[in-house]
């Protein structure tokens, strides 16, 4: 177990490839503070850089909350020109989650509210415990999202539902966040992480090059018209024709054998 810097709101340990980010302010509901995204961004330029890190896991501390949104308390008072610059900041961070190099599963064990929902949205696959709850209540405290809720909702989930959420400010359950297309599983709260490890597992074990050159191509080709993504596809694909992955891994299909990838 690798544990990485004392961090005063996060925890952080990997293992096996597989890196831990649990949010840790269970006393405010995990809220996102600038002192914790602050935190987020540091340790997320340090896993960017650890080659054996492969696969990472998002989960809040608690067993109430994922995250209850950026820090209301914090927010209360900021004129225009900060909240411009706190929303930027937050967005700032969410982008370099969306486009770390390893792909991030959130665990998300309780509300994911607001900027929880946001950063839930910002990782790659969303499990959710049973006891998960999901909104975007800011219209309920005169605000818009502003760390890409108006912009992720609506791509995962469509214009239409997205908007209800962020109209109604609603909460929905985990049941009804899977029927929308916002979570991929719902599980037992006590199977959350487990679930998340037996997935990030999976994903370890596949060709570590080609699986980020997936996530680069959904990522990219997303903000890109179809003839653009589907170009930038197979650049993606002939470069994976350099790994030593791609080798073994066809070899090892004509063998009839399993293969041995070493993510080169
Ligand atoms: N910011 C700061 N503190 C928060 C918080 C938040 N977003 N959410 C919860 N807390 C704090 C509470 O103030 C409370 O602290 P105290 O014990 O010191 O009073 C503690 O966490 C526990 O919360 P509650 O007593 O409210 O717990 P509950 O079980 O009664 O309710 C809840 C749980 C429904 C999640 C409720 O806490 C809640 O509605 N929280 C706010 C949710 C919200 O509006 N989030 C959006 C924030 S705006 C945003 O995120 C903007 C953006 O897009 C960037």
């Amino acid at each position: 177990v690798h544990v990485l810097k004392d961090y005063k709101n996060l925890l952080y340990v990997s293992e096996a490839g597989i890196g831990l980010i649990t949010l840790n302010r269970p006393k405010a509901l995990n809220a996102l503070n600038s002192e914790l995204l602050k935190e987020l961004d540091d340790l997320l330029d340090e896993i960017a850089r650890d080659a054996n890190v492969k696969a990472v896991i998002v989960t809040g501390s608690g067993d109430k909350a994922f995250v209850a949104g950026a820090d209301i308390g914090e927010m209360q008072s900021l004129t225009a020109m900060a909240g411009r610059e706190f929303g930027k900041f937050g967005q700032q961070v969410f982008n370099k989650l969306e486009n770390l190099p390893q792909p991030v599963i959130a665990a998300v064990n309780g509300f994911a509210l607001g900027g929880g929902c946001e950063l839930a949205m910002a990782c790659d696959i969303r499990l959710a415990s049973e006891k998960a709850k999901f909104g975007q209540p800011e219209v309920s405290l005169g605000i818009v999202p502003g760390f890409g809720g108006t912009q992720r909702l609506p791509r995962l989930v469509g214009k239409g539902r997205a908007k209800e959420l962020l109209f109604t400010g609603d909460m929905i359950d985990a049941q009804e966040a899977y029927r929308i297309g916002l979570v991929n599983k719902v599980t037992p709260p006590d199977e959350l992480i487990s679930a998340a490890r037996a997935m990030a597992e999976k994903i370890v074990s596949r060709a570590e090059v080609a699986v980020k050159l997936c996530k680069a191509a959904v990522n990219r080709g997303l903000d890109m018209d179809l003839a653009s993504g589907v170009a930038y596809e197979a650049e993606t694909f002939g470069l994976c024709f350099a790994s030593a992955d791609q080798k073994e891994g066809m070899a090892a299909f004509v063998e009839k054998r399993k293969p041995v990838f070493t993510g080169k």
